[in-house]
């Protein structure tokens, strides 16, 4: 790295996104290349606003969330800023501020929405003239699923083949206005998660029997839910979608030691929404690694079913979003 320093200041919003067809598993772990593909939805209204300076007064990098110095992911942080530094050829410092406007601890992934900003802002701070699919590509090294997030609507990750992961990145399939779903999320937990995805990953990979399973089978998922998305089949989307999830939590459950991320309200939740789907409600679910349910309608049921999720015992909040824009810079 050289000695140059830069002065710069920029700022960035990006959404958080839920995947569909998830991603569970690295292939390369210093480059952070996915071992699957996974396709996800940008949301609107959930959002990560990151403030970016690069000073020669700045003697170290420093990482505040919603106020409070966040040493803990300071190192992923400055990782991060290093790949654009490198680039840029420059050694400066910088203070990154961040917002997110949905509750932190209501244990909702902020990770994603949270490096597609960063490395939206820091690029832009540096002048670093990037594609998106470059951007997706930095924002990836920082978190899989936020190389998704650069994109708005629905989104597939590609694993590519370079070994240096440079063809490892996010493309758009179809604009949130052109297919406007409605997401509920039912909150079940407000504390943080006990096994991080990146550890529960590495836990699948070397010792879940069913992982070889699971990487093999996804290239079909991605088809049919690829399919689906472009033919607007909500139906086929929604069995794709359950699918992907419960085979992901089905790796966790079966890694050694046991990854159960679920709690009892978070299988009542599943339970509520057979029992729309069997009234011919139009809404599918989906689980990341926590005990949050997100339920995918179509707009004209949202409210039944967020009346129908709030009141399960130990659901604490719902939130309602439709899907939103990519990365916005400035
Ligand atoms: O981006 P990470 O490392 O936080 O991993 C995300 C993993 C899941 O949220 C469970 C699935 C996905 O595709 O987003």
């Amino acid at each position: 790295m050289s000695s140059f320093s830069r002065e710069g200041r920029a700022r960035a919003r990006a959404r958080a996104n839920i995947a569909l067809v998830k991603y569970w598993g690295k292939s390369n772990v210093a480059l952070n290349v996915p071992a699957v593909g996974s396709i996800s939805i940008t949301l609107a209204d959930l959002w990560s606003d990151t403030e970016i300076e690069f000073g020669p007064a700045i003697k170290a990098d420093s990482f505040s969330l919603n106020g409070a110095e966040e040493v803990s992911e300071l190192r992923r942080v400055t990782a991060c800023l290093d790949l654009l530094r490198r680039e840029a050829g420059v050694d400066t410092r910088a203070r990154v501020v961040s917002h997110n406007n949905f509750p932190t601890a209501a244990g909702l992934a902020s990770s994603a929405s949270g490096f597609a900003a960063l490395v939206g802002a820091a690029a832009s701070a540096l002048g670093l003239e990037h594609s998106p699919e470059d951007l997706s590509v930095l924002a990836r090294r920082g978190s899989g699923s936020a190389a998704r997030s650069v994109f708005g609507g629905f989104v597939e990750m590609q694993v590519g083949e370079a070994a240096d992961g440079q063809d490892s990145y996010a493309v758009p399939i179809l604009a949130a206005e052109d297919w406007p779903l409605h997401v509920v999320i039912a909150v079940t937990q407000t504390a943080a998660k006990a096994t991080s995805s990146t550890k529960g990953m590495r836990s699948s990979e070397t010792t879940s029997p069913f992982y070889r399973a699971w990487v093999e089978s996804a290239p079909a998922d991605l088809d049919a839910a690829r399919n689906a998305i472009t033919s607007r089949d909500f139906e086929t989307l929604g069995r794709v979608a359950e699918h992907s999830c419960l085979k992901l939590h089905a790796l966790a459950m079966t890694s050694r030691p046991p990854i159960l991320y679920w709690n009892p309200a978070t299988l009542a939740c599943i339970d509520a929404v057979r029992g729309l789907q069997h009234a011919g409600v139009p809404v599918f679910f989906t689980i990341d690694a926590g005990p949050q349910l997100k339920a995918v309608c179509l707009p004209e049921v949202t409210d039944r079913v967020a009346a129908e999720l709030h009141d399960i015992n130990g659901v604490v909040d719902v939130l309602v979003t439709g899907l939103g824009p990519g990365l916005e810079i400035g």
